[in-house]
């Protein structure tokens, strides 16, 4: 009899931060890991430094999010090597701080590519395998930056409620095509892209601490892995309160002028 074929997990944004802490988490754990970014460099190093103590393995297929023949491609290619999608973990994302004195389309333009476009073009190459196959799981990282506008966020906020709100969307559809759709919405992680921030960070985590919580939201059906709790359960509690409130507590946290 022949075996059956392993679970192939599919990450984007593998080669920095989150997404490759949680490569090397899941491969550490006996998956199958298909890694996705752009640097080929990146997943290179990545796939050597793969714990493979427990069968599991990473394997490299270098695309750019924002160019959907090029992850249809990806996907044709990781299923035709590995085997079926069991999972994808959509995390590549971007960012650019904008506020008022920055405002510009063009910086609008580039984050909505990366973060909603770019994840759109993966769920469209991989939503219909698994529709064939009546089976599956996308993990979409979004971030808490969605839940209500943060200042110096206009660009990536917007691009983040509206991927939270996509899958929502789609979330009872997919559940009766059999897939599971669940949104990431980490706090603050450590990673290349936040080592960016001129701010201090409140309950800044480790990637390999970002890349646990993630790995166990995995094994739950629960709609929303959120993490570090005493933080982003902080935010929800906020995003309940009237304008009249939110605006003043915003801005003391934050230290933005008052208007
Ligand atoms: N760090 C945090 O505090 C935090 C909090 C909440 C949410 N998030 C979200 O978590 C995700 C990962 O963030 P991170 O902090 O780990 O970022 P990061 O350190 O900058 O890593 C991002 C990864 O995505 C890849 N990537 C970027 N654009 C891509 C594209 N067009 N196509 C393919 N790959 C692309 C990058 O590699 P290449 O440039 O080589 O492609 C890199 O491997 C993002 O969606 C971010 O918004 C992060």
């Amino acid at each position: 009899m022949s075996e059956a074929p392993r679970p192939v997990t599919w990450i984007t944004g593998a080669g920095k931060g989150i997404g490759r802490a949680l490569a090397l988490h899941l491969a550490a754990e006996g998956a199958t890991v298909a890694a996705s970014a752009r640097t080929l460099g990146d997943l290179d190093t990545l796939v050597a430094e793969a714990d493979r103590s427990k069968g599991g393995s990473i394997h490299p297929f270098a695309l750019d999010t924002t160019q959907p023949e090029a992850v249809a491609a990806g996907v044709e290619a990781i299923e035709g090597g590995l085997g079926p999608i069991t999972q994808a973990v959509l995390n590549a994302g971007t960012d650019q701080s904008m506020g008022v004195a920055d405002f510009s389309t063009q910086t609008l333009r580039a984050v909505i590519e990366v973060n909603l476009l770019g994840t759109a073009s993966c769920l469209e190459a991989v939503l219909p395998p698994m529709r064939r196959r009546k089976s599956g799981r996308i993990a979409v990282v979004s971030s808490v930056a969605g839940y209500r506008g943060l200042p110096t966020a206009a660009a990536y906020g917007p691009t983040k409620a509206a991927l939270t709100n996509m899958m929502e969307s789609l979330k009872i559809e997919a559940a009766q095509a059999g897939i599971l759709l669940q949104v990431i919405n980490p706090g603050f992680v450590r990673t290349p892209l936040t080592d960016r921030n001129p701010f201090p960070m409140p309950f800044l985590i480790e990637a390999d601490e970002a890349a646990a919580r993630i790995a166990d939201g995995l094994r739950s059906k629960a709609f929303e892995i959120t993490f570090p709790k005493r933080f982003t359960y902080g935010l929800k509690l906020a995003r309940l309160l009237p304008y009249a409130l939110y605006f003043p507590l915003i801005a003391k946290i934050t230290g933005s002028p008052k208007r």
